[in-house]
């Protein structure tokens, strides 16, 4: 079956910078993928280039086997994309906005009187919904914004940091929605930089960093393909996290990530023997030590292993 989205070693640069660097996405219908990445990763222009806003300089992408270049027409008939604002009118209500879009894109009007009820409810938007867009806040403008790219329901969804800034009722609205709309056969691409919310929802996660894809596959491999555990060391004085990093080190361990707020030292390890090698290094140094754990990578730690691994 062909899937709903695909990307072969697709390219994008923007003078010296390569944005996207040749990356492959296969995306089946019917599911989500979380595009995870840090702040300029790539995640925007990919998402773009499969909104078939901007070309690609190189590959190829389609969706539902319809080239975005070739046949943006027919990709646009098929796609919704959050995050723009141009379809929302400020002098009429929110509730005749979503009414509009929902009988341009074709619904009766009975259905569409449905859908805005609806998506008014799941955005919590129930009692701004009367009154004036120009009169919302930010917060309601956005929440509106959401709910009027999801109004014709399309078969393909991008989101691109939807919930970032969003209230977690509207979130869970959202999430909700997106669930819905996926039981119903549609597929969707969630860029995030939130592992709570690709855990959440994708079925499967890319992992970008500078352009380039560097982990992929379904939450629970990805954790699995960091391997073990995390050690997490609380040294008695704050002022010793940079010594009990280094120390780590040279004891053979991996780079830790110095969490100065929460006071610890976070790291991978791989097993007893590197705890082993971690507690009696600790030792010998006699700095005093105030906490040490183990436990199962967090998918925030998952991510940052990975993207410190790229650099290191
Ligand atoms: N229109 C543009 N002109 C120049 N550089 C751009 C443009 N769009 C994105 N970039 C650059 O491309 C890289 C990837 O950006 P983007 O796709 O927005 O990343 P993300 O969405 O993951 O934060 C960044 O270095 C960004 O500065
Ligand atoms: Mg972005």
């Amino acid at each position: 079956m062909t899937p709903a989205l695909l990307a072969e070693g697709l390219v994008k640069s923007f003078r010296d910078t390569r944005a996207v660097d040749g990356v492959d996405l296969a995306v089946p219908a019917g599911t989500v993928l979380g595009l995870l990445g840090p702040n300029g990763a790539g995640k925007t222009t990919i998402v773009r280039m499969l909104a078939t806003l901007i070309r690609p300089d190189g590959g190829r992408a389609s969706v539902h086997g319809h080239d975005v270049v070739e046949q943006p027409q027919q990709v646009r008939r098929l796609i919704g994309l959050t995050g723009q604002y141009a379809t929302v009118d400020e002098g009429i209500s929110g509730w005749e906005n979503l009414y509009l879009i929902g009988r341009l894109v074709d619904l009766s009007r009975r259905d569409a009187r449905a859908r805005c009820d609806q998506l008014l409810e799941r955005f919590d938007l129930v009692e701004a919904g009367g009154r004036p867009v120009r009169t919302y806040s930010g917060g309601m403008r956005r929440r509106l914004d959401l709910a009027a790219s999801l109004v014709g329901q399309p078969r393909v969804l991008y989101l691109d940091e939807p919930t970032t800034g969003l209230d977690p009722r509207s979130r869970n609205g959202l999430w909700d929605e997106v669930r819905s709309m996926v039981a119903g056969g549609a597929t969707v691409l969630l860029t995030t930089q939130y592992m709570e919310e690709a855990e959440a929802l994708a079925d499967n996660i890319v992992v970008m960093d500078g352009g380039r894809v560097i982990a992929e596959g379904p939450p629970a491999q990805l954790r699995a393909a960091v391997g073990g555990q995390v050690l997490q060391v609380r040294p008695a004085r704050a002022d010793d996290l940079p010594e009990v990093a280094a120390l780590l080190v040279r004891a053979g361990l991996a780079q830790g990530n110095i969490d100065a707020e929460g006071g610890v030292v976070a790291l991978p390890i791989d097993g007893e023997d590197q705890l082993t090698l971690a507690v009696r290094a600790l030792g010998d140094s006699q700095l005093p030590v105030a906490g040490i754990d183990t436990h199962l990578p967090s998918l925030d730690e998952v991510f940052l292993t990975l993207t410190q691994r790229r650099k290191s």
